[in-house]
Protein backbone atom coordinates (compact mmCIF):
# COMPACT_ATOMS: atom_id res chain seq x y z
CA UNK A 1 0.00 0.00 0.00
CA UNK A 2 2.17 3.17 -1.24
CA UNK A 3 0.84 6.23 -1.16
CA UNK A 4 1.45 6.88 -5.03
CA UNK A 5 3.99 6.17 -7.71
CA UNK A 6 6.80 5.64 -5.45
CA UNK A 7 7.58 3.53 -2.78
CA UNK A 8 6.41 4.97 0.49
CA UNK A 9 4.23 4.74 2.90
CA UNK A 10 2.94 7.65 4.32
CA UNK A 11 0.24 7.11 7.16
CA UNK A 12 -1.55 10.26 6.91
CA UNK A 13 -3.35 10.31 3.33
CA UNK A 14 -3.42 6.25 3.93
CA UNK A 15 -5.87 7.08 6.97
CA UNK A 16 -7.61 9.20 5.19
CA UNK A 17 -7.83 6.34 2.30
CA UNK A 18 -9.43 3.92 4.52
CA UNK A 19 -12.10 5.90 6.15
CA UNK A 20 -13.18 7.02 3.02
CA UNK A 21 -13.01 3.34 2.10
CA UNK A 22 -14.87 2.35 5.36
CA UNK A 23 -17.64 5.71 4.41
CA UNK A 24 -18.16 4.29 1.40
CA UNK A 25 -18.92 0.96 2.29
CA UNK A 26 -21.10 2.03 5.33
CA UNK A 27 -23.59 4.05 3.04
CA UNK A 28 -22.81 2.41 -0.33
CA UNK A 29 -22.52 -1.51 0.71
CA UNK A 30 -25.46 -2.76 -0.67
CA UNK A 31 -24.58 -1.62 -4.33
CA UNK A 32 -21.46 -2.51 -4.03
CA UNK A 33 -22.45 -6.39 -2.96
CA UNK A 34 -24.76 -6.18 -5.89
CA UNK A 35 -21.86 -5.92 -8.14
CA UNK A 36 -19.91 -8.44 -6.03
CA UNK A 37 -17.89 -5.92 -5.39
CA UNK A 38 -18.33 -5.63 -1.88
CA UNK A 39 -15.57 -8.38 -0.78
CA UNK A 40 -12.91 -6.56 -2.26
CA UNK A 41 -13.79 -3.63 -0.87
CA UNK A 42 -13.30 -4.98 2.76
CA UNK A 43 -10.30 -6.84 1.68
CA UNK A 44 -8.86 -4.09 0.49
CA UNK A 45 -10.10 -2.05 3.79
CA UNK A 46 -8.43 -4.85 5.71
CA UNK A 47 -5.23 -4.48 4.28
CA UNK A 48 -5.01 -1.00 5.62
CA UNK A 49 -6.76 -1.51 8.64
CA UNK A 50 -4.25 -4.54 9.04
CA UNK A 51 -0.93 -2.12 8.86
CA UNK A 52 -2.40 0.48 11.01
CA UNK A 53 -3.13 -2.09 13.92
CA UNK A 54 0.56 -2.62 13.70
CA UNK A 55 1.75 0.85 13.26
CA UNK A 56 -0.05 1.08 16.66
CA UNK A 57 2.16 -0.60 19.23
CA UNK A 58 1.13 1.08 22.15
CA UNK A 59 -1.43 3.66 23.14
CA UNK A 60 1.16 7.02 22.46
CA UNK A 61 3.35 5.63 19.46
CA UNK A 62 2.26 5.71 15.79
CA UNK A 63 4.30 4.69 12.88
CA UNK A 64 3.16 7.67 10.54
CA UNK A 65 5.80 6.29 7.84
CA UNK A 66 7.77 3.68 6.26
CA UNK A 67 10.84 4.38 3.76
CA UNK A 68 12.55 7.44 3.46
CA UNK A 69 11.28 9.52 0.40
CA UNK A 70 14.61 11.16 0.07
CA UNK A 71 16.76 8.40 -0.49
CA UNK A 72 13.48 6.60 -2.23
CA UNK A 73 13.80 9.41 -4.96
CA UNK A 74 16.92 8.65 -5.30
CA UNK A 75 15.93 5.50 -6.98
CA UNK A 76 13.26 4.02 -9.61
CA UNK A 77 12.82 0.19 -9.16
CA UNK A 78 9.92 -2.01 -8.97
CA UNK A 79 8.32 -2.67 -5.67
CA UNK A 80 9.22 -6.30 -5.85
CA UNK A 81 12.83 -5.37 -6.54
CA UNK A 82 13.28 -2.42 -4.17
CA UNK A 83 16.84 -2.77 -2.40
CA UNK A 84 16.73 1.05 -0.08
CA UNK A 85 16.93 1.15 3.50
CA UNK A 86 13.22 1.00 4.85
CA UNK A 87 13.18 2.91 7.92
CA UNK A 88 10.18 3.98 10.05
CA UNK A 89 8.98 7.05 11.63
CA UNK A 90 7.04 7.34 14.84
CA UNK A 91 5.29 10.23 16.45
CA UNK A 92 4.57 9.87 20.41
CA UNK A 93 4.22 12.00 23.79
CA UNK A 94 7.83 14.49 22.96
CA UNK A 95 7.10 14.51 19.14
CA UNK A 96 3.15 14.24 18.84
CA UNK A 97 1.05 14.88 15.81
CA UNK A 98 -2.90 14.97 16.63
CA UNK A 99 -3.66 15.23 12.82
CA UNK A 100 -1.80 11.90 11.46
CA UNK A 101 -3.49 9.88 15.42
CA UNK A 102 -6.66 11.33 14.44
CA UNK A 103 -7.36 10.67 10.74
CA UNK A 104 -6.02 7.18 11.93
CA UNK A 105 -8.42 6.82 15.09
CA UNK A 106 -11.46 7.69 12.57
CA UNK A 107 -10.38 5.05 9.92
CA UNK A 108 -10.08 2.87 12.83
CA UNK A 109 -13.33 3.61 14.09
CA UNK A 110 -15.13 3.83 10.68
CA UNK A 111 -13.81 0.61 9.83
CA UNK A 112 -14.83 -0.99 13.18
CA UNK A 113 -18.29 -0.59 12.05
CA UNK A 114 -17.63 -2.35 8.62
CA UNK A 115 -16.23 -5.34 10.04
CA UNK A 116 -19.01 -5.45 13.35
CA UNK A 117 -21.68 -7.35 11.57
CA UNK A 118 -19.22 -10.56 10.64
CA UNK A 119 -16.50 -10.02 13.03
CA UNK A 120 -17.23 -8.58 16.14
CA UNK A 121 -13.95 -9.22 17.82
CA UNK A 122 -11.80 -7.53 14.82
CA UNK A 123 -14.33 -4.99 15.25
CA UNK A 124 -13.61 -4.11 19.13
CA UNK A 125 -9.70 -4.07 18.61
CA UNK A 126 -10.19 -1.53 16.36
CA UNK A 127 -12.11 0.74 18.13
CA UNK A 128 -9.80 -0.16 21.00
CA UNK A 129 -7.02 1.05 19.12
CA UNK A 130 -9.53 4.25 17.85
CA UNK A 131 -10.37 5.55 21.36
CA UNK A 132 -6.66 5.05 22.00
CA UNK A 133 -5.79 7.61 19.40
CA UNK A 134 -8.12 9.82 20.04
CA UNK A 135 -6.93 9.95 23.33
CA UNK A 136 -3.27 10.61 22.15
CA UNK A 137 -4.11 13.48 19.48
CA UNK A 138 -6.46 14.73 22.01
CA UNK A 139 -3.75 14.87 25.21
CA UNK A 140 -0.29 15.58 23.02
CA UNK A 141 -1.60 18.65 20.79
CA UNK A 142 0.74 19.52 17.20
CA UNK A 143 0.92 18.91 13.83
CA UNK A 144 2.91 15.84 12.88
CA UNK A 145 4.73 17.87 9.91
CA UNK A 146 5.85 20.48 13.07
CA UNK A 147 6.92 17.04 15.29
CA UNK A 148 8.57 15.34 11.85
CA UNK A 149 9.26 18.34 9.60
CA UNK A 150 11.28 16.18 7.01
CA UNK A 151 7.45 14.78 6.08
CA UNK A 152 6.63 18.72 5.24
CA UNK A 153 7.87 18.33 1.49
CA UNK A 154 5.76 15.37 0.90
CA UNK A 155 2.07 15.84 3.29
CA UNK A 156 2.60 18.80 5.00
CA UNK A 157 -0.56 19.59 6.83
CA UNK A 158 -2.31 22.72 7.46
CA UNK A 159 -3.73 21.70 11.27
CA UNK A 160 -4.84 19.43 13.22
CA UNK A 161 -8.79 20.58 14.43
CA UNK A 162 -10.72 18.95 11.45
CA UNK A 163 -9.00 15.85 12.33
CA UNK A 164 -9.79 15.77 15.71
CA UNK A 165 -13.55 16.76 14.47
CA UNK A 166 -13.42 13.96 11.92
CA UNK A 167 -12.28 11.80 14.43
CA UNK A 168 -15.23 12.38 17.29
CA UNK A 169 -17.60 12.25 14.54
CA UNK A 170 -16.48 8.65 13.27
CA UNK A 171 -16.06 7.76 17.21
CA UNK A 172 -19.91 9.10 18.19
CA UNK A 173 -21.29 6.96 15.49
CA UNK A 174 -19.04 3.74 15.96
CA UNK A 175 -20.18 4.35 19.97
CA UNK A 176 -23.07 6.20 20.11
CA UNK A 177 -21.00 7.79 23.06
CA UNK A 178 -22.30 11.26 24.47
CA UNK A 179 -18.58 12.03 25.12
CA UNK A 180 -17.57 11.97 21.40
CA UNK A 181 -20.90 14.53 20.12
CA UNK A 182 -19.93 16.81 23.01
CA UNK A 183 -16.46 17.51 22.20
CA UNK A 184 -17.84 18.28 18.47
CA UNK A 185 -20.06 20.34 20.03
CA UNK A 186 -17.46 22.42 22.46
CA UNK A 187 -14.37 21.95 20.35
CA UNK A 188 -16.41 22.60 17.10
CA UNK A 189 -16.49 26.15 17.86
CA UNK A 190 -12.58 26.39 18.32
CA UNK A 191 -12.43 24.35 14.73
CA UNK A 192 -15.40 24.08 12.81
CA UNK A 193 -15.31 26.96 10.98
CA UNK A 194 -18.97 27.15 10.75
CA UNK A 195 -20.70 28.29 7.33
CA UNK A 196 -17.43 28.77 5.60
CA UNK A 197 -16.90 26.20 3.17
CA UNK A 198 -13.81 24.60 2.46
CA UNK A 199 -12.51 21.73 0.00
CA UNK A 200 -12.66 17.79 1.23
CA UNK A 201 -9.58 16.60 0.98
CA UNK A 202 -6.42 14.65 2.48
CA UNK A 203 -5.53 17.65 4.30
CA UNK A 204 -8.56 18.99 4.82
CA UNK A 205 -11.96 16.87 6.95
CA UNK A 206 -14.07 19.92 7.42
CA UNK A 207 -16.25 19.26 4.85
CA UNK A 208 -16.34 15.63 5.56
CA UNK A 209 -17.04 16.40 9.11
CA UNK A 210 -20.08 18.51 8.39
CA UNK A 211 -22.36 16.02 5.87
CA UNK A 212 -21.05 13.38 8.63
CA UNK A 213 -22.63 15.08 11.40
CA UNK A 214 -25.77 16.25 9.11
CA UNK A 215 -26.59 12.54 9.26
CA UNK A 216 -26.77 12.82 12.88
CA UNK A 217 -29.05 15.62 12.06
CA UNK A 218 -31.15 14.47 9.66
CA UNK A 219 -32.03 10.67 11.70
CA UNK A 220 -30.39 10.76 15.08
CA UNK A 221 -31.33 13.98 16.88
CA UNK A 222 -34.77 13.58 18.05
CA UNK A 223 -32.80 12.97 21.35
CA UNK A 224 -30.29 15.42 21.57
CA UNK A 225 -30.70 19.01 23.11
CA UNK A 226 -28.91 22.03 24.08
CA UNK A 227 -25.18 22.86 22.96
CA UNK A 228 -25.11 19.22 21.10
CA UNK A 229 -28.44 19.97 19.08
CA UNK A 230 -27.14 24.03 18.05
CA UNK A 231 -23.99 22.47 16.97
CA UNK A 232 -25.57 19.76 15.11
CA UNK A 233 -27.67 22.34 12.99
CA UNK A 234 -24.84 24.49 12.46
CA UNK A 235 -22.64 21.56 11.18
CA UNK A 236 -25.46 20.83 8.74
CA UNK A 237 -26.03 24.57 7.95
CA UNK A 238 -22.27 24.15 7.25
CA UNK A 239 -22.73 21.49 4.91
CA UNK A 240 -25.24 23.11 2.67
CA UNK A 241 -23.07 26.20 2.63
CA UNK A 242 -20.70 23.79 1.07
CA UNK A 243 -23.32 21.79 -1.44
CA UNK A 244 -24.71 25.12 -2.48
CA UNK A 245 -21.00 26.23 -3.24
CA UNK A 246 -20.86 23.14 -5.80
CA UNK A 247 -24.12 23.06 -7.64
CA UNK A 248 -23.32 25.63 -10.92
CA UNK A 249 -26.59 27.11 -10.68
CA UNK A 250 -26.73 28.74 -7.00
CA UNK A 251 -25.57 31.77 -6.70
CA UNK A 252 -23.31 30.92 -4.21
CA UNK A 253 -21.44 29.04 -6.75
CA UNK A 254 -17.95 28.29 -6.42
CA UNK A 255 -15.97 29.95 -9.32
CA UNK A 256 -13.65 27.49 -9.01
CA UNK A 257 -14.18 25.26 -12.25
CA UNK A 258 -13.34 24.47 -15.30
CA UNK A 259 -15.25 26.00 -18.38
CA UNK A 260 -16.63 22.24 -18.89
CA UNK A 261 -17.91 22.41 -15.43
CA UNK A 262 -15.11 20.30 -13.48
CA UNK A 263 -14.43 21.49 -10.15
CA UNK A 264 -11.41 22.64 -9.99
CA UNK A 265 -8.79 23.83 -7.45
CA UNK A 266 -5.01 23.38 -7.44
CA UNK A 267 -2.86 22.27 -10.19
CA UNK A 268 -1.51 19.70 -8.23
CA UNK A 269 -4.17 15.86 -8.23
CA UNK A 270 -7.02 18.10 -9.04
CA UNK A 271 -9.00 15.71 -8.94
CA UNK A 272 -8.99 14.75 -5.47
CA UNK A 273 -11.18 17.66 -5.46
CA UNK A 274 -13.81 17.20 -8.19
CA UNK A 275 -14.23 13.58 -6.53
CA UNK A 276 -14.43 14.04 -3.16
CA UNK A 277 -17.12 17.18 -3.77
CA UNK A 278 -18.86 15.41 -5.61
CA UNK A 279 -19.02 12.52 -3.40
CA UNK A 280 -20.42 14.75 -0.58
CA UNK A 281 -23.26 16.16 -2.87
CA UNK A 282 -24.31 12.62 -3.45
CA UNK A 283 -24.37 11.17 -0.08
CA UNK A 284 -26.42 14.64 1.11
CA UNK A 285 -28.38 13.40 -1.91
CA UNK A 286 -28.95 10.58 -0.23
CA UNK A 287 -30.05 12.12 3.23
CA UNK A 288 -32.57 14.33 1.59
CA UNK A 289 -34.26 11.62 -0.37
CA UNK A 290 -34.50 9.21 2.80
CA UNK A 291 -34.99 12.14 5.31
CA UNK A 292 -37.72 13.12 2.61
CA UNK A 293 -36.31 16.66 2.46
CA UNK A 294 -37.52 18.05 -0.97
CA UNK A 295 -35.51 20.70 -1.61
CA UNK A 296 -32.04 22.21 -0.17
CA UNK A 297 -32.30 26.43 0.48
CA UNK A 298 -29.24 28.48 -1.20
CA UNK A 299 -29.38 31.94 -0.99
CA UNK A 300 -33.05 32.59 -2.42
CA UNK A 301 -33.15 29.15 -4.59
CA UNK A 302 -34.24 26.12 -4.15
CA UNK A 303 -32.41 22.64 -5.17
CA UNK A 304 -33.57 19.30 -5.22
CA UNK A 305 -32.33 15.97 -5.13
CA UNK A 306 -32.27 16.01 -8.37
CA UNK A 307 -29.66 19.15 -8.89
CA UNK A 308 -27.28 17.32 -6.10
CA UNK A 309 -27.23 14.14 -7.91
CA UNK A 310 -26.87 15.49 -11.33
CA UNK A 311 -24.14 17.53 -10.25
CA UNK A 312 -22.31 14.12 -8.90
CA UNK A 313 -22.82 12.91 -12.36
CA UNK A 314 -21.12 16.14 -14.50
CA UNK A 315 -17.91 15.33 -12.55
CA UNK A 316 -17.66 11.90 -13.03
CA UNK A 317 -18.88 12.46 -16.71
CA UNK A 318 -16.01 14.58 -17.14
CA UNK A 319 -13.69 12.43 -15.14
CA UNK A 320 -14.51 9.39 -17.62
CA UNK A 321 -14.19 11.08 -20.97
CA UNK A 322 -16.34 13.92 -21.41
CA UNK A 323 -13.68 16.52 -21.48
CA UNK A 324 -11.29 18.76 -23.98
CA UNK A 325 -9.06 15.86 -23.93
CA UNK A 326 -11.85 13.05 -24.80
CA UNK A 327 -9.91 10.96 -22.81
CA UNK A 328 -10.43 9.42 -19.19
CA UNK A 329 -8.46 9.75 -16.38
CA UNK A 330 -9.05 6.47 -15.09
CA UNK A 331 -6.80 4.32 -15.71
CA UNK A 332 -8.09 0.78 -17.88
CA UNK A 333 -11.15 2.66 -18.72
CA UNK A 334 -12.07 3.44 -21.98
CA UNK A 335 -10.74 3.87 -25.09
CA UNK A 336 -7.93 6.55 -24.60
CA UNK A 337 -6.35 7.07 -21.17
CA UNK A 338 -3.08 8.31 -19.72
CA UNK A 339 -0.29 6.27 -21.25
CA UNK A 340 2.89 7.66 -19.24
CA UNK A 341 1.49 7.73 -15.44
CA UNK A 342 3.79 8.41 -12.54
CA UNK A 343 3.81 5.08 -11.44
CA UNK A 344 7.31 2.31 -10.58
CA UNK A 345 5.61 -0.44 -11.16
CA UNK A 346 3.45 0.41 -14.31
CA UNK A 347 6.34 1.78 -15.95
CA UNK A 348 8.96 -1.14 -15.44
CA UNK A 349 8.95 -4.55 -17.27
CA UNK A 350 7.80 -7.01 -15.36
CA UNK A 351 10.96 -8.92 -15.10
CA UNK A 352 13.41 -5.76 -14.93
CA UNK A 353 15.94 -6.32 -12.29
CA UNK A 354 17.44 -2.67 -12.63
CA UNK A 355 19.32 -1.35 -9.64
CA UNK A 356 18.45 1.66 -7.72
CA UNK A 357 19.53 4.01 -9.97
CA UNK A 358 19.46 2.23 -13.46
CA UNK A 359 15.99 2.08 -13.37
CA UNK A 360 15.85 5.80 -14.05
CA UNK A 361 15.92 4.59 -17.31
CA UNK A 362 12.11 3.05 -17.45
CA UNK A 363 11.35 7.01 -15.90
CA UNK A 364 13.40 8.53 -18.71
CA UNK A 365 11.85 6.32 -21.41
CA UNK A 366 9.58 7.76 -23.94
CA UNK A 367 8.16 4.52 -24.82
CA UNK A 368 4.43 4.11 -23.22
CA UNK A 369 4.20 2.15 -19.57
CA UNK A 370 4.28 -1.61 -20.00
CA UNK A 371 1.84 -2.23 -17.85
CA UNK A 372 -1.94 -1.25 -16.91
CA UNK A 373 -2.63 0.43 -13.26
CA UNK A 374 -5.77 -0.33 -13.95
CA UNK A 375 -8.31 1.88 -11.50
CA UNK A 376 -5.51 4.52 -10.65
CA UNK A 377 -7.13 7.79 -10.51
CA UNK A 378 -4.44 10.66 -12.15
CA UNK A 379 -3.86 14.01 -10.87
CA UNK A 380 -5.84 15.46 -13.94
CA UNK A 381 -5.86 17.99 -16.07
CA UNK A 382 -4.99 22.10 -16.19
CA UNK A 383 -7.79 24.52 -15.76
CA UNK A 384 -7.75 25.22 -19.32
CA UNK A 385 -8.44 21.62 -19.91
CA UNK A 386 -5.34 20.42 -21.14
CA UNK A 387 -3.13 17.12 -19.90
CA UNK A 388 0.52 16.58 -20.35
CA UNK A 389 0.89 13.01 -20.53
CA UNK A 390 4.47 12.73 -19.14
CA UNK A 391 5.71 10.54 -16.55
CA UNK A 392 7.92 12.96 -14.62
CA UNK A 393 4.92 15.51 -14.34
CA UNK A 394 3.97 14.51 -11.46
CA UNK A 395 1.39 17.02 -10.33
CA UNK A 396 -0.94 15.43 -13.52
CA UNK A 397 -0.07 12.19 -14.08
CA UNK A 398 0.73 10.24 -10.34
CA UNK A 399 -2.37 8.60 -8.91
CA UNK A 400 -2.87 8.24 -5.36
CA UNK A 401 -4.62 5.50 -3.28
CA UNK A 402 -7.04 8.31 -1.96
CA UNK A 403 -7.88 9.17 -5.25
CA UNK A 404 -8.91 5.66 -5.74
CA UNK A 405 -11.15 5.54 -2.69
CA UNK A 406 -12.82 8.53 -3.58
CA UNK A 407 -13.54 7.73 -6.72
CA UNK A 408 -14.86 3.98 -5.30
CA UNK A 409 -16.89 5.94 -2.84
CA UNK A 410 -18.83 8.55 -5.78
CA UNK A 411 -19.26 5.53 -8.57
CA UNK A 412 -20.52 3.07 -5.66
CA UNK A 413 -23.32 5.73 -4.88
CA UNK A 414 -24.05 6.54 -8.45
CA UNK A 415 -24.92 2.49 -8.85
CA UNK A 416 -28.44 2.85 -8.22
CA UNK A 417 -30.36 6.35 -8.68
CA UNK A 418 -31.75 6.84 -5.29
CA UNK A 419 -30.20 5.00 -2.36
CA UNK A 420 -31.76 3.99 0.92
CA UNK A 421 -29.65 5.68 4.01
CA UNK A 422 -29.93 3.22 6.84
CA UNK A 423 -28.18 2.97 10.02
CA UNK A 424 -24.42 2.32 10.45
CA UNK A 425 -25.40 0.55 13.95
C1 LIG B 1 9.77 10.28 19.26
O1 LIG B 1 9.56 10.67 17.91
C2 LIG B 1 10.61 11.44 17.38
C3 LIG B 1 10.15 11.94 16.00
O2 LIG B 1 9.89 10.87 15.14
C4 LIG B 1 11.90 10.62 17.36
O3 LIG B 1 12.96 11.43 16.90
C5 LIG B 1 12.20 10.12 18.77
O4 LIG B 1 13.29 9.24 18.73
C6 LIG B 1 10.99 9.40 19.35
N1 LIG B 1 11.23 9.07 20.74
C7 LIG B 1 11.45 7.84 21.15
C8 LIG B 1 11.61 7.67 22.63
O5 LIG B 1 11.53 6.90 20.39
C1 LIG C 1 3.96 23.43 6.10
O1 LIG C 1 2.83 24.02 6.70
C2 LIG C 1 3.16 24.94 7.72
C3 LIG C 1 1.87 25.34 8.42
O2 LIG C 1 0.84 25.56 7.52
C4 LIG C 1 3.93 26.10 7.10
O3 LIG C 1 4.30 27.02 8.09
C5 LIG C 1 5.17 25.55 6.40
O4 LIG C 1 5.84 26.58 5.72
C6 LIG C 1 4.80 24.48 5.40
N1 LIG C 1 6.00 23.88 4.86
C7 LIG C 1 6.22 23.71 3.56
C8 LIG C 1 7.51 23.08 3.17
O5 LIG C 1 5.42 24.05 2.71
C1 LIG D 1 -28.49 25.35 -14.90
O1 LIG D 1 -29.38 26.23 -15.52
C2 LIG D 1 -29.37 26.16 -16.93
C3 LIG D 1 -30.23 27.28 -17.47
O2 LIG D 1 -31.44 27.36 -16.77
C4 LIG D 1 -29.87 24.78 -17.35
O3 LIG D 1 -29.84 24.65 -18.75
C5 LIG D 1 -28.94 23.74 -16.75
O4 LIG D 1 -29.42 22.45 -17.03
C6 LIG D 1 -28.81 23.91 -15.25
N1 LIG D 1 -27.75 23.05 -14.80
C7 LIG D 1 -27.90 22.18 -13.82
C8 LIG D 1 -26.69 21.35 -13.48
O5 LIG D 1 -28.91 22.05 -13.21
C1 LIG E 1 -10.92 29.88 -6.35
O1 LIG E 1 -10.67 30.71 -7.45
C2 LIG E 1 -10.32 32.03 -7.09
C3 LIG E 1 -10.31 32.85 -8.35
O2 LIG E 1 -9.59 32.21 -9.37
C4 LIG E 1 -8.98 31.99 -6.39
O3 LIG E 1 -8.57 33.28 -6.00
C5 LIG E 1 -9.10 31.12 -5.16
O4 LIG E 1 -7.85 30.96 -4.55
C6 LIG E 1 -9.66 29.77 -5.51
N1 LIG E 1 -9.95 29.07 -4.29
C7 LIG E 1 -9.48 27.90 -4.03
C8 LIG E 1 -9.83 27.33 -2.71
O5 LIG E 1 -8.79 27.30 -4.80
C1 LIG F 1 17.55 9.86 -16.66
O1 LIG F 1 17.47 11.24 -16.96
C2 LIG F 1 18.19 12.07 -16.05
C3 LIG F 1 17.87 13.52 -16.38
O2 LIG F 1 17.97 13.73 -17.74
C4 LIG F 1 19.69 11.74 -16.15
O3 LIG F 1 20.41 12.53 -15.23
C5 LIG F 1 19.90 10.29 -15.82
O4 LIG F 1 21.27 9.92 -16.03
C6 LIG F 1 19.00 9.40 -16.67
N1 LIG F 1 19.15 8.07 -16.12
C7 LIG F 1 19.14 6.96 -16.86
C8 LIG F 1 19.43 5.67 -16.16
O5 LIG F 1 18.88 6.97 -18.04
C1 LIG G 1 -2.95 25.28 -20.40
O1 LIG G 1 -2.46 25.58 -19.10
C2 LIG G 1 -1.12 25.09 -18.87
C3 LIG G 1 -0.78 25.36 -17.40
O2 LIG G 1 -1.06 26.64 -17.04
C4 LIG G 1 -0.16 25.76 -19.84
O3 LIG G 1 1.15 25.28 -19.64
C5 LIG G 1 -0.62 25.44 -21.25
O4 LIG G 1 0.21 26.14 -22.16
C6 LIG G 1 -2.06 25.87 -21.49
N1 LIG G 1 -2.50 25.37 -22.79
C7 LIG G 1 -3.25 26.10 -23.61
C8 LIG G 1 -3.61 25.45 -24.89
O5 LIG G 1 -3.63 27.21 -23.30
C1 LIG H 1 11.74 14.54 -12.62
O1 LIG H 1 11.24 15.54 -11.76
C2 LIG H 1 12.04 15.73 -10.62
C3 LIG H 1 11.28 16.66 -9.69
O2 LIG H 1 10.79 17.75 -10.38
C4 LIG H 1 13.40 16.26 -11.05
O3 LIG H 1 14.21 16.45 -9.93
C5 LIG H 1 14.03 15.24 -11.99
O4 LIG H 1 15.25 15.74 -12.50
C6 LIG H 1 13.12 14.92 -13.14
N1 LIG H 1 13.68 13.81 -13.90
C7 LIG H 1 13.72 13.81 -15.20
C8 LIG H 1 14.28 12.59 -15.83
O5 LIG H 1 13.34 14.72 -15.88
C1 LIG I 1 5.15 18.01 -19.72
O1 LIG I 1 5.71 17.61 -18.49
C2 LIG I 1 7.11 17.34 -18.56
C3 LIG I 1 7.52 16.77 -17.24
O2 LIG I 1 7.15 17.59 -16.18
C4 LIG I 1 7.84 18.60 -18.93
O3 LIG I 1 9.20 18.35 -19.02
C5 LIG I 1 7.32 19.11 -20.25
O4 LIG I 1 7.90 20.35 -20.56
C6 LIG I 1 5.81 19.27 -20.21
N1 LIG I 1 5.31 19.57 -21.53
C7 LIG I 1 4.46 20.57 -21.76
C8 LIG I 1 4.01 20.73 -23.17
O5 LIG I 1 4.05 21.29 -20.86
Amino acid sequence: MYDAGDLIKFGFPMAFTATMLSWAILEYGDNMKRIKELENAQDSLKWITDYFIAAHPSPNVLYLQVGDPKLDHRCWQRPETMTEKRPVTQINTSHPGSDVAAETAAAMASASLVFRPFDSAYSTLLLQHSKQLFAFAYSYRGCYSTSVPQVQEYYNSSGYGDELLWAASWLYHATGEEFYLRYVAVEGSFYANWGVPSWFSWDNKLAGTQVLLSRVNFFGSRNIQGTENIALQLYRKSAEAVICGLLPNSSSATVNRTEGGLIWVSEWNVLQYSVASAFLALVYRDYMLTSGTKSLYCDGDLFDPKDLHDFAVTQVDYILGNNPMKMSYLIGYGENFPQYVHHRGASIPKDDESSCSDGFRWLNSTNPNPNIVTGALVGGPFLNGTYNDSRNNTMQCEPTTYNSALLVSLLSGLLTSSSIVHSFL
